[in-house]
């Protein structure tokens, strides 16, 4: 949450940190601002709500500050202090000799701030980043060099922070450091960069350098060092993002949310690349699966979701137990684990500080740590003993859906990895699941095909509605579940998950002619099972919306509107029966007029706790 940028070396400083923070706008949104340097002293430009009330801004100071070489930038999710132009970062030191840009929670800034007033401090605003300002700059003020001076702060900080920052003193340096929330620093040509994730920089740079917890960084045009809290000089590897910048592009899309939605064929594509051959052999290379006893899953939201596929396949193919837990559970949860438990760490970001802090409380078993991320060189690759990359490429809706299609293909291969090496299913059906496995892509493309046209007439259902219930049994309850909450995060529309068998136990009680039904069928048993729960809600008045395949009569009989899928092999249910869901949530949003793509209150990655 929060998104971080600083530049320094030419004059289009302005230019990048703008760029580096609408690519960073999925992180926080309730205000955004810069701080440059200009002629000895630090200008700085700040606006509530989005980035183009900024970039408006910008454009009224007439070019003013273009001549900038060295600069900061925010874009915010509001913790401390209400949406506001004081509240909005860069926060100042000391009448503005230095400005701070802040990722993340003091948690002991109450105090700091009493002391600071006691010394005279005044201050202008409700942040907790203010602290570190006034701190960092009553340093620099007693003479110690910016990098130094920041040291000294940081010592007197609990919480996590990736923080930036300029001095009026120090022309033409960026200085920035980390704990627990993310910075990465992308090296240029005479010039330099950091922010808090790659995609800020694609655009400038695919080369990049990780910060490690408790490091310092100091930037200018020419040089990046990375140093100890205690200045010891540190080296570091660099290494290249895969992502091309046009990956972060609309592609001629209305929005990021569409374009990735259409997006998932290849990003399936590229997630099984290489890891099952034609016969269905799976191969992982980067996963160590002798020897697993027990499992448990761990991840927050649509990562939890995926999870709960996984267990469904590990536990059917490989017969070995699994839990499955959303992080912030997990991390206080009494765990019981040994060296043979292998714990999934899903998180597309790679940064969400519960499913961080799940890790570490696994580590105090033994556990071996396995992440499943979208983000290379995210801090969860650094935390696990192995990482299996889906590789969907950047998602920039804050509404996650091709890495959820991604997490479950990465999901299954690692069940049919873990089955063979237990021999826990003949390998001959593994193989074929293997295969079936790869028809993935193909089978989604077919699907948004079958849809195209046919989502508006469900979405009409949703004019009226106060709320809605998703139903589903077996591998389509985690669907239904995910449906739901894709509906809930993008058009505000209480919406419900819930098993099928179950929903006479509590939710039945929400039916009526304003409360659509969504049944996500299948195929066999689980189909059969379902029908007759979703007529139960038919009788008490439900409008019935049903994923099923196009010849299903008794759906269709059942039905308000029937919502297509291919035939497709059992394996590749959730991957099809995901696709209507997405769609129905985008256009039940959209014919709300919300902006999907930065829905209200949420942000991509969650890096407080
Ligand atoms: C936020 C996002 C969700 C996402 C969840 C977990 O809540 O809005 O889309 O599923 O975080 O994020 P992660 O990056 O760990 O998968």
């Amino acid at each position: 949450m929060c998104g971080i940028v600083g530049y320094v070396g030419k004059a289009r400083c302005v230019e990048v940190l703008m760029e580096g923070l609408r690519n960073l706008e999925y992180r926080g949104y309730d205000s955004a601002g810069l701080a440059l340097q200009l002629g000895g002293r630090i200008e700085t430009i700040k606006r509530p709500g989005r980035l183009d009330n900024l970039a408006e801004a910008l454009e009224e100071r007439n070019g003013h500050l273009s001549a900038a070489h060295t600069g900061v930038g925010h874009t915010r999710w509001a913790t401390h202090g209400r949406p506001s132009e004081a509240n909005a970062h860069p926060q100042l030191g000391n009448g503005g000799s230095v400005a701070v840009v802040h990722n993340g929670i003091i948690e002991n800034f109450a105090e700091l701030k009493e002391e600071l007033k006691e010394r005279g401090v005044t201050f202008s605003s409700e942040t907790d980043t203010e602290v570190i300002a006034h701190l960092l700059a009553q340093r620099v003020e007693a003479g110690e060099p910016l990098r130094e001076a920041l040291a000294s702060a940081l010592r007197r900080l609990r919480g996590s922070f990736a923080v930036a920052a300029v001095s009026a003193k120090e022309p033409g340096k960026v200085v920035a450091a980390r704990k627990q929330s993310p910075l990465v620093v992308g090296q240029g040509a005479g010039e330099n960069y950091l922010a808090s994730a790659v995609q800020a920089l694609l655009k400038q740079t695919r080369r990049f350098l990780v910060v490690e917890n408790g490091e310092i960084v100091e930037l200018t045009g020419s040089s990046v060092g990375i140093f100890t809290l205690d200045g010891e000089s540190v080296e570091r590897e660099s290494f290249e993002v895969e992502w091309e910048a046009e990956a972060i592009e609309l592609g001629g899309y209305e929005d990021y949310m569409l374009k990735e939605i259409h997006d998932q064929p290849s990003a399936l594509r590229n997630t099984l690349s290489g890891r099952v051959d034609s016969g269905g052999a799976v191969d992982l290379p980067e996963v160590d699966l002798a020897g697993v006893e027990r499992i448990a899953v761990v991840g927050c939201g649509t990562a939890y979701h995926a999870g709960l596929l996984g267990k469904e396949a590990i536990e059917r193919l490989a017969r070995i137990p699994v839990e499955v837990a959303v992080s912030s559970e997990y991390r206080y949860a009494h765990l019981v684990g040994d060296e043979k438990t292998l714990v999934v760490a899903i998180s597309q970001s790679g940064e969400t500080t519960d499913t961080l802090a799940a890790i570490e409380a696994a580590r105090a078993f033994g556990g071996r740590i396995l992440a499943v991320t979208n983000t290379q060189g995210s801090l969860i690759t650094r935390e696990a003993d192995a990482v299996l990359l889906t590789k969907a490429g950047p998602e920039i809706g804050v509404a996650a859906t091709k890495t959820f299609l991604a997490q479950i293909a990465a999901l299954y291969l690692l069940a049919l990895g873990l089955a063979r090496a237990k021999g826990a299913t003949p390998e001959e059906e593994l193989r074929e699941l293997g295969r079936d496995l790869r028809r993935a892509p193909e089978k989604v493309e077919e699907t948004l095909g079958l849809l195209e046209g046919r989502v508006e007439e469900a979405a009409s259902l949703f004019e009226e509605a106060r709320c809605a219930l998703f139903l589903g049994r077996g591998s389509s309850y985690p669907v239904a579940l995910e449906g739901a909450l894709k509906l809930k995060e993008i058009s505000y529309l209480p919406a419900e998950g819930y098993p099928a068998g179950e929903m006479k136990h509590g939710p039945i009680a929400l039916v009526d002619e304003h409360s659509p039904v969504v049944a996500v069928l299948g195929q066999g048993l689980t189909r059969e099972k379902s029908l007759s729960n979703v007529e139960e809600t038919v009788a008490r008045g439900a409008s019935v919306i049903s994923v099923a395949r196009e010849n299903d009569s008794a759906a269709r009989r059942m039905s308000r509107v029937v919502l297509p899928v291919p035939e497709a092999p059992g394996i590749l249910d959730p991957f099809v029966s995901s696709v209507p869901l997405q769609l129905l949530a985008y256009r039940v949003a959209k014919g709300r007029a919300l902006d999907v793509d930065k829905p209200r209150n949420l942000a991509k990655s969650v890096t407080v706790e």
